[in-house]
């Protein structure tokens, strides 16, 4: 029962059935459908098949309900669901293991602090330590807050370079600046140790009032060597205090 339009005509002419196919798969579709059942409910006139939803697609809705669930109870409930910060710290304790094992053990000299101080690598990790354990009363920039202020001239417990890591060790004022001896290994006081003196002559945004007496500069890094600037303000030169 096809219909001859002009367009099937010329298909007609040029591909034996062109047409004929078409109908077929028509006819086919056709046959398809009725064999669905029809439901039993009519809206307007309008009958539905009953075509049921295909298995990969409850698959694939069955397999995201349990994702969820299992996701939820990984991230949200167990032990088990690290953080990216947890990540990051875990690789920075592994990063730090390795290049502590290739300083050997630092020694607290005057020649040692002052190669520190110029190696930008060492003063990341240290401002990395002193961020966490010493900014809450020294401030981030060292400029004090009720510690006192790191980055003036003037100390209280200190009169050498070699003296910051006996402070940072043992502590001070009976407490009051805590002993760090078994928080932080010799090389990580070795290493803030070096990172205090570096903020020495900087410029911190609010700055404590100086306290205790002047000291004299810092000696002069060796072969004109310049201090790393590593996560802090660099204010002015050093030194100049006494
Ligand atoms: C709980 C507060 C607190 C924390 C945390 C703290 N300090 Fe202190 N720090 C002080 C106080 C208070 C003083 C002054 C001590 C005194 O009056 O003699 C001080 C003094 C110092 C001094 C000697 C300064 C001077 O003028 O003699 C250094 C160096 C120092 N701290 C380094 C550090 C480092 C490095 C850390 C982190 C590892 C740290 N502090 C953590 C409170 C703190």
């Amino acid at each position: 029962m096809s219909t001859v339009t002009g367009r099937e005509s010329g298909a007609g002419a040029g591909g034996p059935d062109r047409a004929g196919l078409r109908q077929r798969a028509i006819d086919d579709r056709a046959g398809l459908l009725e064999s669905d059942p029809l439901l039993n409910h009519e809206y307007d006139g309008i009958r539905e098949y009953d075509n049921p939803t295909p298995g990969w697609w409850h698959a694939l809705f069955l397999g995201s309900v349990v994702f969820s669930v299992c996701y939820v109870l990984f991230w949200h409930v167990s032990v088990f669901g690290w953080t990216s910060e947890e990540s990051i710290a875990a690789r920075r304790v592994v990063e730090y293991q390795r290049i502590f094992g290739a300083l050997g053990e630092l020694s607290n000299d005057e020649p040692t602090l002052l190669k520190l101080m110029a190696d930008q690598r060492m003063m990341a990790i240290a401002a990395g330590s002193f961020r966490g354990a010493c900014a809450a009363c020294h401030a981030a920039d060292g400029g004090g807050i009720n510690g006192v202020n790191l980055t003036d001239d003037h100390y209280k417990n200190v009169r050498a370079i070699t003296d910051i890591f006996g402070v940072i060790t043992g502590g001070a004022a009976n407490g009051a600046m805590p002993a760090w001896r078994n928080s932080f290994s010799n090389n990580e006081r070795v290493l803030l140790a070096a990172y205090v003196a570096s903020l020495r002559g900087t410029e911190p945004g609010s700055p404590r009032a100086a306290e205790g007496e002047p000291i004299q500069p810092w000696p002069e890094p060796p072969e004109g060597g310049t201090r790393a600037e590593v996560g802090r303000v660099e204010g002015g030169g050093g030194g100049g205090g006494a």
